[in-house]
C-alpha cells in the first residue's frame, strides 16, 4: 500500500506496555491506517523493529509481525511524524512524583508536558491528541491550553481513551475489551473529534461497547475503575489475615461471597498482595487529587487500600521469619517468582521484589526464579547485586534452600516435582505460598511445611 492510501494517519508517542500493544492491535485490524509508534529510547524501537520485542505479552510477537512493515512502524523520528499525523495518541510514562509539592502520591507529568510542547512545536495543521496514559482528572485542560496558546491557528483537541488493559492478557484484552471509553469536549467541535477515535475502533468492537462522556469523567474513571479493583484485592487479603487466626479457608470465604452475583467471582484472590505500575500509583493519584479538594474522608478511605497492601506484603515476610526461627541469617531462600503477576516480564511495583529486599535486609542468602522477569528483577536490585542470586531453573534455585516462597502465580511453578525439590532442601523444609496456588495437601505429605495466605498451615510440628 502506498503511503499516499492510508485513510487515516495515527502516531502514538511512547512505546511502552499501552502504546506498543494498543498500536500493534489497532494496525492489525485497521489496515488502511498508517500507525506509527515513535519513542525517544533508541534500544526500545530497535527491539520494536526486531523479533525481540521490548516487553512479553502473549500473542504480541504475531499481531506486531501482521502489520509491520505494512502499516505499522516504529522510529524515533519525531518531527516528521508529529507533523504529518492526524490523531496523535500520547502514551509517555507518568510515574509518581518522587520529589516537591505531591511527592510520593500525583503523577510526574514532565514527560507529559514535554510531549505536549513537541506536539506543538511540529505541527502545522489540526490535530486530535488523544491521552492514553493515565493522568490525573483535569490533565486535558492543561494541555489543550498549552496546545492552543500556538499563534499558528492551529486548533487541538484533546481527548480522553483511558486504557483498561491488563498486562499477561493485553491482546485479549485489545481485541475483545470489556468498553472501551473516549471522553472529550462536549461541543460540537469536541463530539466531531471524538467520533472520529470511535470510528477507529468501531472497525472491530461492537458500537455498543464503545462508550463516550465527557473528559473529565473519562479521566476519573481510569482512576476509580483501578481503584475498585485494588480494593476488592486488599479487602480479601484483609480478611486473609483473619482466616489465618481463626482457620477459617479465605479461599472458601470467597467462593461463597463472590456467588453473590451483586459482589461477583473475580478479584478475589488473596495474595502476598498487589503490584504492577497501576493500582498504588492511581489510587496515590486519586488520594492526592482528594486531598487538593479538601476531601479529607474521601482520600483516608481509599488510601487504606494501598496501607492494607503494604501490610499484607509485610505480614508474609514477618510469618517467614517468624517460622524460621526468627532469624533468616544466612538461610537460603528461594523466590518463585519475580514478576507482578504471571504471564508479564513486569516487575513495577511487584510483591516479589517487596519481598527480596524484605529478606535481604535480614540477611538471608535470597535466590530469585523466573521464567521471564529475571532481566527486569537484576536491574532493579541492583543495589543488592552482590548478596542475591538469579536463577532461571527453579531446581537449581531451591537446591540447598531452607524455604520457597512463591510469589508469582505463574502455571510452570504448579507442576515441578517437588519431590525432588524436597530431597534436595535444607530440612526441615518449608513452602510460603502467596498465591495459593500449590497443592499444599501434597506438598505436606512429600515433608513439607506449608503456609499458605489465609489458610491453616500445615505443619509437621506439634
Ligand atoms: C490493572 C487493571 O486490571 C487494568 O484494567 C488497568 O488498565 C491497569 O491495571 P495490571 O496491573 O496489568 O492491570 O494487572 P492486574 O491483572 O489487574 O493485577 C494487578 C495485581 O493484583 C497483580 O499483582 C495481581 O497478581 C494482583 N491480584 C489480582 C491479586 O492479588 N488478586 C486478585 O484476585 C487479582
Amino acid at each position: 500500500m502506498a503511503a499516499s492510501s492510508y485513510t487515516k494517519n495515527i502516531l502514538c508517542i511512547g512505546a511502552g506496555y499501552v502504546g506498543g500493544p494498543t498500536m500493534a492491535m489497532i494496525a492489525a485490524r485497521c489496515p488502511q491506517y498508517k500507525v506509527t509508534v515513535v519513542d525517544i529510547n533508541a534500544e526500545r524501537i530497535a527491539a520494536w523493529q526486531s523479533d525481540k520485542l521490548p516487553i512479553f505479552e502473549p500473542g504480541l510477537l504475531n499481531v506486531v509481525k501482521e502489520a509491520r512493515g505494512r502499516n505499522l512502524f516504529f522510529t524515533t523520528e519525531m518531527e516528521q511524524n508529529i507533523h504529518d499525523a492526524d490523531i496523535i495518541f500520547v502514551s509517555v510514562n507518568t510515574p509518581t512524583k518522587t520529589f516537591g509539592e505531591g511527592a510520593g502520591k500525583t503523577a510526574d507529568l514532565q514527560h507529559w508536558e514535554k510531549t505536549a510542547r513537541q506536539i506543538l512545536k511540529a505541527s502545522e495543521s489540526d490535530k486530535i491528541i488523544v491521552e492514553k496514559s493515565t493522568l490525573p482528572v483535569k490533565t486535558a485542560q492543561a494541555m489543550e491550553r498549552i496546545l492552543n496558546s500556538n499563534d499558528k491557528g492551529i486548533v487541538f483537541d484533546v481527548l480522553s481513551n483511558p486504557e483498561f488493559l491488563a498486562e499477561g492478557t493485553a491482546m485479549a484484552d485489545l481485541a475483545n475489551p470489556d468498553r472501551v471509553l473516549i471522553g472529550s469536549r462536549t461541543n460540537e467541535r469536541g463530539i466531531k473529534a471524538r467520533q472520529e477515535v470511535v470510528d477507529i475502533y468501531a472497525n472491530w468492537i461492537p458500537r455498543e461497547r464503545i462508550l463516550t462522556s465527557d473528559v473529565w469523567s473519562s479521566e476519573l474513571s481510569k482512576l476509580v475503575a483501578n481503584a475498585f479493583l485494588a480494593q476488592r484485592i486488599s479487602s480479601i487479603n484483609a480478611i486473609s489475615a483473619l482466616c489465618e487466626k481463626t482457620d477459617a479457608d479465605v479461599a472458601e470465604v470467597a467462593r461463597a461471597v463472590g456467588r453473590d452475583s451483586r459482589i461477583g467471582p473475580k478479584f478475589l484472590n488473596a495474595s502476598v498482595g498487589f503490584g504492577g505500575s497501576c493500582f498504588q500509583k492511581d489510587i496515590l493519584n486519586l488520594v492526592y487529587i482528594c486531598e487538593s479538594y479538601g476531601l479529607t474522608e474521601v482520600a483516608d478511605y481509599w488510601e487504606n487500600v494501598v496501607k492494607i497492601n503494604d501490610y499484607q506484603r509485610r505480614r508474609f515476610v514477618g510469618t517467614i521469619r517468624r517460622v524460621l526461627f526468627n532469624t533468616l541469617v544466612g538461610k537460603r531462600i528461594a523466590l518463585f517468582g519475580a514478576a507482578f503477576k504471571a504471564d508479564t516480564s513486569d516487575t513495577r511495583e511487584s510483591p516479589a521484589l517487596y519481598v527480596a529486599e524484605q529478606l535481604l535486609e535480614e540477611r538471608a542468602a535470597v535466590v530469585l526464579c523466573d521464567p521471564q522477569a529475571l532481566a527486569n528483577a537484576k536491574h532493579d536490585l541492583a543495589r543488592y547485586a552482590e548478596r542475591i542470586e538469579f536463577e532461571p531453573d527453579p531446581y537449581r534455585a531451591a537446591q540447598g534452600a531452607h524455604a520457597i516462597a512463591l510469589l508469582t502465580e505463574w502455571s510452570q511453578f504448579k507442576v515441578l516435582d517437588y519431590a525432588r525439590i524436597f530431597d534436595s532442601m535444607e530440612k526441615p523444609a518449608f513452602v510460603f505460598d502467596g498465591r495459593n496456588i500449590l497443592d499444599h495437601q501434597a506438598l505436606y505429605e512429600i515433608g513439607f511445611n506449608v503456609y499458605p495466605i489465609g489458610k491453616p498451615k500445615l505443619s509437621h510440628f506439634a
